[in-house]
């Protein structure tokens, strides 16, 4: 009888021992969660204002000028978040520029999008949109300040050798249609 009641006993402490591990791990996952969450929040309302997005056009990457583009890119401050060599369908493009669906150029400007390789990428830089902006010159390559990515290299007003982000808001909506969540270092 004392025997079957000191098994009884251990069994009853083993369980304790064994529930309070289970309880104390679930809390802590619990508890570290919600602090990787917080943190991915504070960190991508921190960086939203400091990105950009930019896509390295077909005329660019067939004349074999993509390398020097991205040496310039970096060597002016930008740090890359997300890169990919990829190319756009003909509705594809259509969807990214939108945008532009009233505008005369835009059918010639969807089919050239879609003619090539394309080098889409997020940038992260202080002040990123305008900083960029400067970088690549005026949309019209003839119009674009010495010394600027399209001055250097693009070929004319459609095939201008590379885009850049008009605002924050457009930045966060094109670097999304290009890359998921994971892709973005
Ligand atoms: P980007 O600013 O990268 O995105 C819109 C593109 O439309 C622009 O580059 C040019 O390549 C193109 N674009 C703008 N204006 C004209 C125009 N007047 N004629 C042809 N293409 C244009």
């Amino acid at each position: 009888m004392l025997f079957s009641k000191k098994i009884g006993l251990y069994f009853v402490k083993q369980f304790i021992i064994y529930s309070r591990k289970q309880f104390g791990s679930v809390l802590f996952t619990f508890a570290h969660q919600n602090k990787t969450d917080k943190n991915i929040k504070t960190n991508y309302i921190k960086m939203a204002d400091n990105k950009t997005f930019t896509m390295i056009k077909p005329d660019a990457v067939s004349a074999g000028n993509s390398g020097a583009i991205i040496k310039m890119i970096e060597e002016n401050g930008f740090k890359i978040k997300a890169m990919k060599y990829t190319r756009l369908s003909l509705e594809r493009a259509g969807q990214f520029y939108e945008i532009h669906k009233e505008r005369p150029f835009y059918k010639d400007l969807c089919a050239y999008m879609s003619s090539g390789t394309i080098i889409p990428i997020i940038l992260e830089k202080e002040n990123a949109i305008e900083s960029f902006r400067t970088l690549i010159g005026a949309t019209n390559p003839q119009e674009a300040a010495e010394g600027t990515i399209r001055n250097l290299f693009a070929e004319s007003i459609s095939a201008n050798a590379i885009h850049g982000s008009d605002s924050d808001e457009n930045a966060e909506i094109e670097g999304n249609f290009f890359f998921p969540e994971i892709e973005k270092f």
